[in-house]
């Protein structure tokens, strides 16, 4: 069967990780279109080594299109991906404008693959901080059924898009040559500063993102049993997150289960070897697939030994947006 891809917002940071996956991976294709906005329609694109031009996304683009990857933020997708979806497309969206739809699946493949079965026409690519928490806590979930979890992120640049990510850059060089700061993109200075996740904050004084690592687990998990609280922080890192996750089993389990069950776990990578004091970092984990665990221990605060502490790495713009798309596809 010929088969007609779009990548949407294929300029964007998650854009151009997608191009890298689709190359890398193989991923069967007969045409590729590349679509953003006028802005950059006309430019040329280099994929697997040939030339293509940007095309402007209009409501015309979907004909004959057979599967869309949406990266060009949420009032796009919920403008285009049913525009799309009305033309026979299947939608892979990547922002949050349909996650919590009950009628789109939202799919991590190491988690709920069974689950792209139901949809309509959109599937929903989850957040990134809960797409990079679910790969390694899913398993263990599974074995041993989670109470509670506890989760603080330390979120790259990568995650506010490509020209957060050269802010970053050019920040760190200004500040480092003396010069003054202005942030442009992000509402407060990156480099050499750490801030709260700039997501708009809730009555409860949660912000978006910390809400969105609640109800999107749970919805994947299919339980709303799950209790989970979370802080999110942005880092001047370029583009892998970092979290540090406290889990509260429903029955005591132990360090030893819980390596084991890591170690046989389909996306993870264990990095924890406390001789070196080498454990997960964001500059190990970008550019790769896995997400890295490590700094598995007993929680000592939960002396009846259901707690595990651990900590874990995994790159936003590949495991936590491109790569998880482009797996949604191939289960396609
Ligand atoms: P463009 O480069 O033409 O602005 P990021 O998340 O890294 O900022 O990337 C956002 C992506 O979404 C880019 O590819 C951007 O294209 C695309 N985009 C933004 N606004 C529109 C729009 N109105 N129509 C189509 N694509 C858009």
């Amino acid at each position: 069967m010929s088969r007609h891809v779009a990548v949407v917002g294929a300029t964007g940071a998650v854009g151009q990780e997608f191009l890298r996956v689709l190359e890398q991976r193989k991923f069967t294709y007969d045409r590729i279109t590349f679509l953003a906005s006028s802005r950059s329609a006309g430019k040329t694109i280099t994929f697997q080594g040939r030339p293509h031009t940007v095309v402007e996304l209009t409501e015309k683009s979907f004909e004959g299109v057979d599967l869309a990857l949406f990266s060009a933020g949420g009032s796009i997708s919920k403008k285009f991906a049913p525009i799309a979806a009305a033309a026979g497309t299947v939608v892979v969206d990547n922002s949050s404008a349909f996650r919590m739809d009950p009628q789109v699946p939202l799919v991590v493949p190491e988690v709920n693959p069974e689950d792209v079965k139901a949809h309509k026409g959109i599937i929903a690519n989850p957040n990134c901080s809960t797409i990079i928490m679910v790969v390694p806590v899913w398993p263990l979930h599974r074995v041993c059924p989670i109470q509670r979890l506890v989760v603080s992120t330390y979120q790259a640049a990568s995650g506010a898009g490509y020209q957060a990510m050269l802010e970053l850059e050019e920040q760190s060089r200004d500040v480092l040559a003396g010069k003054t700061v202005t942030p442009k993109i992000l509402p407060h200075r990156l480099a050499f500063n750490l801030f709260s996740h700039n997501s708009k904050i809730g009555d409860n004084g949660y912000n978006e993102e910390e809400v969105k690592m609640v109800t999107e687990t749970r919805k994947m998990f299919h339980s709303d049993a799950i209790q989970i609280t979370a802080t999110c922080v942005r880092v001047p890192v370029p583009r892998a997150h970092s979290e540090s996750i406290n889990i509260t089993f429903a029955k005591p389990v132990s360090e030893k289960q819980v390596r084991e069950i890591l170690a046989a776990a389909p996306g993870v990578r264990v990095v924890d070897d406390r001789e070196k004091n080498h454990f997960p970092m964001p500059l190990e984990s970008s550019n790769g697939d896995d997400v890295l665990v490590g700094r598995i221990r007993q929680d000592i605060s939960q002396p009846d030994g259901r707690g595990i502490e651990m900590f874990i790495s995994g790159d936003q713009l590949r495991k936590g947006a491109a790569l998880n798309a482009v797996q949604i596809a191939e289960l396609l």
